[in-house]
C-alpha cells in the first residue's frame, strides 16, 4: 500500500442548457448566487479552480479543476452542484479522474512534492487526456527514460508553460491527465508542435479531446455563461454617481460581518468587507495572481485589519491596501466608502 500522501484530481466540464437563458433576470441572478455559494462552501475542503470554456469549446461552458484528499469530497461537491437550482440546467460534458503520483522518471529539477497539486495560477489551462501505446511500455526503461529526457529538454525551451501531469491508470479511461498552465496560447502551441517530432510522441495513442480553458473567479465564470450578472452590478445598474462621485454598490444587509462581497463599480469588480461595522472596499483582483479577494478572509487583530488572499495567503492591510506578507508585493487599490442610511457607496 502506498504511504505517499496523494491527491485525487478531477477535471469536470459542464454545459449549460440554453433554456436557462430564457429564465427571468431575478431567477438567473438567484441561481448564480446559489451556485457560486455552493462552490465557495467547498473552498476549505479541496483545491478548486474555476475556468470558462465559453468561446473555446462548443460542448462545454465551465470547467472545475479539483484536487481533494479523497473521492468522497469530489462526490460531495458534485452532489452540491446538482442540488442547486442551476444544477437542473447543467449537463456533464466531460469528466476526467486522476491522481497525483511521483514520476517514474527522475531528472535533476524534478519537483520534490509531486503528490500535491500546486497550480501556478496562470491565465490559461490546456487540458487533455493522454494514452501511450502498449509498445511504449515494452521498451526497456533506459530507452523510455532517454525519450522522456528529450521531451523534458524540449519543454525547457518554453519556460512560460508549466506542466501538471496526473495518473489515471485503472481510475478512468485515460492513462494520464495532462494540464499545461500558461499565459500565452502561442507559446503553448509552439511547444506542442515542437514535441510532435520527439521520440516519445511517436508512442502516443490518444491525446484528445483538448481543452483551452480561461481561468476566472467563480463569479466571472458564471457571468461568462450569459444571463444576469452574478454580482450586484444589476442592482446598481443605472445608478448615477452622486455629486461628490460616490456610487451606490450594495446595501448594509448585503455585506455580512467578516464575509467579503463582490460588487461592481461600473465594470470594475470590487471586494467589499464589513469589519466590525466599518466598511472597506478594495480592488477585487489580487495583485499577485488573479484571485478574487472577496473570497479571502479578514481578521482584525492587534489593531490591524488584515485581508488574506484565498490562493497563496498573501496578506494586505485592508485599511490602506499595503502588502504585509506572503508573495504579494504590489498594494491593492483602495476605494473610499460611505454609508447613507442602508446604502453603501464607494468612489
Ligand atoms: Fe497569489 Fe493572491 S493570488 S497571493
Amino acid at each position: 500500500m502506498s504511504t505517499e500522501r496523494r491527491q485525487l484530481v478531477r477535471y469536470l466540464f459542464l454545459k449549460l442548457e440554453p433554456s436557462w437563458r430564457r429564465l427571468g433576470a431575478d431567477e438567473q441572478f438567484a441561481h448564480k448566487q446559489q451556485f457560486g455559494q455552493a462552490l465557495k462552501d467547498f473552498r476549505a475542503r479541496l483545491l478548486l479552480r474555476t475556468y470558462s470554456t465559453v468561446g473555446t469549446r462548443g460542448e462545454s461552458d465551465l470547467m472545475l479543476w479539483q484536487a481533494a484528499e479523497d473521492l468522497e469530497t469530489l462526490q460531495a461537491l458534485e452532489t452540491a452542484i446538482f442540488s442547486t437550482a442551476m444544477g437542473a440546467y447543467l449537463n456533464i460534458a466531460h469528466s476526467f479522474l486522476a491522481m497525483t503520483r511521483k514520476s517514474t522518471y527522475e531528472f535533476p529539477d524534478t519537483p520534490e512534492d509531486q503528490e500535491i497539486v500546486r497550480p501556478a495560477d496562470s491565465k490559461y489551462l490546456f487540458v487533455y487526456p493522454f494514452v501511450k501505446t502498449r509498445e511504449w511500455y515494452s521498451l526497456p526503461f533506459e530507452k523510455r527514460h532517454e525519450a522522456m529526457e528529450e521531451h523534458v529538454t524540449i519543454g525547457r525551451k518554453y519556460p512560460g508553460v508549466r506542466i501538471n501531469t496526473t495518473f489515471s491508470f485503472g481510475l478512468d479511461d485515460q492513462e494520464f491527465m495532462v494540464a499545461f498552465e500558461g499565459d500565452d496560447p502561442a507559446e503553448f502551441l509552439d511547444l506542442v508542435m515542437d514535441l510532435r517530432s520527439s521520440v516519445s510522441s511517436s508512442y502516443t495513442e490518444r491525446d484528445t479531446p483538448t481543452f483551452t480553458c480561461l481561468q476566472m473567479s467563480i463569479w466571472e465564470a458564471l457571468d461568462a455563461l450569459g444571463g444576469t450578472p452574478a454580482a450586484l452590478e444589476r442592482r446598481t445598474d443605472g445608478a448615477e454617481p452622486s455629486e461628490n462621485g460616490f456610487t451606490p454598490v450594495a446595501t448594509t444587509r448585503d455585506v455580512l460581518p467578516g464575509v467579503g462581497k463582490r460588487v461592481y463599480l461600473g465594470s470594475q469588480a470590487i471586494a467589499l468587507f464589513n469589519v466590525g461595522g466599518e466598511y472597506h472596499a478594495v480592488n477585487d483582483r489580487c495583485t499577485h495572481g488573479r484571485a478574487s479577494l472577496s473570497e479571502g478572509t479578514v481578521q482584525n487583530s492587534d489593531g490591524q485589519c488584515v485581508l488574506e488572499c484565498p490562493w497563496h495567503k498573501g496578506r494586505f492591510d485592508l485599511t490602506n491596501g499595503t502588502p504585509l506578507s506572503g508573495p504579494v508585493r504590489v498594494p491593492i487599490k483602495k476605494y473610499e466608502v460611505k454609508v447613507a442610511g442602508e446604502t453603501i457607496l464607494v468612489r
